[in-house]
């Protein structure tokens, strides 16, 4: 019976480009081709799961994976907004991938401090985040929640501002938004729940954990 190491990645999208060069950095071999969405890693007992990022941290807490790879937004999301709580933590900071969750609104329009919110709509795919943020804030304001392309709805009018990720600004600017208050700053992660892996996978965590430090430690 092999006991191979079960990480959940994401499939596509910059931050899983990231996350193949990190792990091919620390000596994993593997390939990624075009629809599978399982890699053996060949020259370790390592297997990849090449998932949809919002299904890692409940991947993670329910043992389909061992750990997972996935920004910090994503694991604090669905943290949030699952309602029995996810049995799913971090790790280890992984230092790449870094942005922030910001609410923004048009650079011409008459939003542009977050009590201006009070009684508007936002746009956003982080409606756990932002409802807490809002509550926190004693802001009431109803968010419209949209799968991506978030930075549209102020100019279809679906909503007054946005809640969205930054990373170079350029979507932002692009689409004539000004970001006027930062709500969270995310990173990739390397998450696990709280059940005890197996003495041999253990070590093998172990030994990419070490390995991962030292990528990070020699890219600095
Ligand atoms: C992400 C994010 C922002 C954009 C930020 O979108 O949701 O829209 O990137 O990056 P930037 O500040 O460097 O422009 P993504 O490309 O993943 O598309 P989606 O939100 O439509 O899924
Ligand atoms: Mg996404
Ligand atoms: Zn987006």
């Amino acid at each position: 019976m092999t006991d191979r190491l079960r990480i959940a990645l994401q499939k596509k999208g910059r931050l899983a480009d990231d996350s193949f060069e990190l792990l091919k950095k620390c000596g994993l071999r593997f390939a990624i081709r075009g629809g599978g969405l399982l890699a053996r890693v060949k020259n370790m007992p390592i297997d990849l799961l090449l998932v949809r990022d919002d299904d890692i941290p409940s991947f993670v807490a329910n043992d389909a994976a061992d750990i997972g790879i996935v920004g910090e937004n994503v694991l604090v999301e669905e943290q949030l907004v699952s309602r029995e709580g996810l049995d799913a933590e971090i790790t280890m900071r992984l230092g790449f991938s870094r942005c922030k969750l910001s609410l923004a609104a048009p650079n011409d329009g008459d939003i542009n401090n977050t009590e201006q919110l009070n009684g508007t709509r936002i746009a956003t795919t982080y409606p756990g985040v932002l409802g807490n943020f809002l509550k926190e804030r004693g802001i009431s304001a109803k968010s419209v929640e949209m799968k991506g392309a978030v930075e549209l709805a102020p100019s279809i009018g679906i909503a007054e501002s946005i809640c969205d990720l930054v990373s170079s600004g350029a979507t932002l600017e692009a689409n004539g938004l000004s970001a006027f208050e930062t709500i969270l700053e995310s990173e990739a992660v390397l998450i696990q729940s709280g059940r005890k892996l197996s003495a041999d996978k253990q070590a093998l965590l172990n030994k990419l954990m070490s390995r991962i430090d030292g990528v990070i430690k020699s890219s600095e």
